[in-house]
């Protein structure tokens, strides 16, 4: 019997009233899975593991898991693996990003429950990262984090495709009749034809790169291709430094602080990365009571230049990135702006780590701070009448164009609506309007798809129209590019003035002003007011986890997270 009843197997014990009958007990049905007493007196490293036969993402992780283990076990330490849910982001309905919150409650609970002196978590595709970094940062135990890593391109005749900016490309194609049946669907089978997350900077890999900035991951990490032979040695060394974890404790909360958010908001500037880690980041840093006002986004934007040239923004994808000098790169290019006190999982700081010489960088990928693809950030909030608390448009996926323009309202009043009358012919709709989708928000019964990039209907983009002004309160995916206002808050099904609006009002968007207004009379959006009805379903009505999130949910701006898992002291003020 070990006296050490803080670690190991000694940890938090089953209550049986009788502390000494507790740990024989667990001893002995641990024993019964081979363990020698050696390996029973040993500290232990917790793995999250989160393969799924519904993650195609993740179909690479029982190669990964052995990595982990060896580097656990080289380090003196006993690795145990637990499942969790995972979320593999095509599967699931209505969408992941309802099923985040769960995930995170998931690794959360397990974490705390289980012995486990430390944690890696393993985790790749969009909703899982966030989720298990939500979870570890309020459990609070040293957590590290190894990510899927990004699958390679393919190639269709002369051209290179990936997941999934390039699916969205051939899809609008195929809408506008560029292409036939037969075309789109060869197309299909080789758009995703290796493990790993999606092979643009959209939401696995931004949240990737936020986590190495934040420093919840080991350097160099983020973009290594899923299923390059340096994933596997990042995943050993990753399960090594989870045991260095345990002998010098570092825990999440002293990892995710306020300074590093503001690092990993000027990183997601840089990359001109996606929309949805704003929601992301937002609900991990608020795990630990750290606000993120999107004032704060447009303060840094102002002075952070974009520096990755990467699909959908620019025209390379993540395998480039890896080979061109990675974050390591990124990093050491923003350094005059970074925080570089800031402590990171291996022990050193942020600054210490970027002392560290650097590979050569290949310049067609990653610009120089001095010579930059923009001068501003890619990510630029707006408000105003239509948003009072606030609205996200990424500038670097948009077209300039039409930065600075009154348009008339061609409204949608939800995801069905919008199914049934976008290609209609006789849908009055010119390029000069806003479609403005209504009902897509985090209370709506769509709950927040990645559904804010309309598609340009059938009787305009078959005339070659590429974008317009589109504004919701929904997401968009990572990988999608255009003139896209989302996370109108307050949402539509709340009585946000999203909700209010007609077709044939007038909305000014100005992106110089960082606003977008509805030009509608306060008079007449009384009057409105007066006889709105919120389409939001009644909790009451509900039952079991669409219930709760129903009751529980934020808006995007408190991260879309649930009310309850936010620290009691930060909750106010949110709705
Ligand atoms: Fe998993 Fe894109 S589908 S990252």
């Amino acid at each position: 019997m070990t006296d050490d009843n803080e670690h190991g197997f000694a940890k938090g014990l089953t209550n049986y009233g009788d502390r000494d009958f507790s740990l024989y007990l667990r001893k002995s049905f641990a024993s019964s899975m081979g363990y020698s007493r050696e390996m029973l007196a040993k500290r232990i490293v917790g793995i999250a593991y989160t393969p799924s036969g519904y993650n195609n993402c993740h179909r690479h992780f029982p190669e990964m898991l052995e990595a982990v283990k060896r580097g656990v076990l080289a380090a003196g330490a006993l690795p145990i693996e637990f499942p969790t849910i995972s979320l593999g982001e095509v599967f699931l309905n209505p969408t992941s990003l309802k099923f985040r919150n769960l995930m995170s409650m998931d690794t959360e609970e397990m974490i705390r429950a289980q012995p486990m002196d430390a944690v890696v978590l393993m985790g790749g595709c969009d909703k899982t990262v966030p989720a298990q970094l939500m979870g570890a940062a309020s459990a609070d135990v040293p957590a590290i984090q190894i990510v899927a890593g990004p699958m390679m391109t393919s190639r269709y005749g002369e051209e290179r495709l990936g997941a999934c900016t390039d699916c969205r490309r051939f899809w609008a194609k195929y809408r506008a009749g560029e292409i036939d049946g037969e075309e789109i669907a060869k197309v299909e089978m080789r758009l995703a034809t290796t493990a790993g997350t999606c092979a643009v900077m959209g939401t696995a890999s931004t949240m990737a790169c936020l986590t190495e900035a934040l420093g919840m991951s080991l350097p160099g990490t983020a973009a290594i291709p899923a299923v390059h032979a340096d994933r596997l040695r990042a995943a050993e060394a990753t399960g090594a430094a989870a045991v260095n974890l345990i002998a010098s404790p570092i825990r999440p909360s002293q990892v995710i602080t306020r300074k590093s958010v503001e690092n990993a908001l000027r990183v997601l500037l840089a990359l001109g990365g996606s929309t949805n880690a704003i929601i992301h980041l937002t609900a991990v840093a608020g795990r630990l009571g750290i606000d993120i006002p999107l004032t704060w986004l447009n303060e840094l934007s102002d002075t952070t230049p974009v520096l990755v040239n990467l699909k959908p923004v620019g025209k390379n994808y993540m395998e480039d990135f890896f080979f061109a000098g990675g974050m390591g790169a990124v990093l050491r290019e923003l350094k005059p702006l970074l925080n570089l006190d800031c402590l990171t999982v291996t022990g050193d700081t942020l600054g210490e780590r970027l002392e560290a010489p650097c590979d050569p960088v290949d310049r067609s990928v990653i610009a120089s701070a001095d010579k930059p693809l923009e001068p501003e950030g890619g990510l630029v909030a707006l408000f105003g009448s239509l948003a009072p608390r606030g609205a996200i448009l990424k500038r670097s996926a948009a077209d300039r164009t039409l930065f600075e323009k009154d348009g008339r309202a061609v409204v949608f009043s939800s995801l069905e609506d919008l199914a049934k009358r976008i290609d209609d012919p006789d849908l009055d709709i010119t390029a000069d309007d806003f479609m403005v989708l209504q009902n897509a928000g985090p209370t709506s019964a769509s709950g927040m798809p990645e559904a804010g990039y309309l598609p340009i209907p059938k009787k305009l983009s078959s005339k070659g129209l590429k974008d317009m002004v589109r504004i919701s309160d929904a997401r968009m995916s990572g990988t999608a590019f255009g003139t896209i206002v989302l996370h109108v808050t307050p949402e539509a099904a709340q009585g946000g003035p999203l909700a209010l609006v007609e077709t044939g009002d007038r909305i000014r968007l100005s992106v110089k002003n960082r606003s977008i207004d509805l030009l509608v009379d306060e008079a007449e959006l009384e009057r409105r007011r007066a006889r709105f009805t919120p389409e939001r379903r009644d909790p009451a009505s509900l039952r079991g986890y669409d219930r709760l999130y129903a009751e529980q949910v934020l808006q995007a701006d408190g991260g879309c997270d649930f009310s309850f898992l936010r620290p009691i002291e930060s909750k106010q003020n949110r709705t």
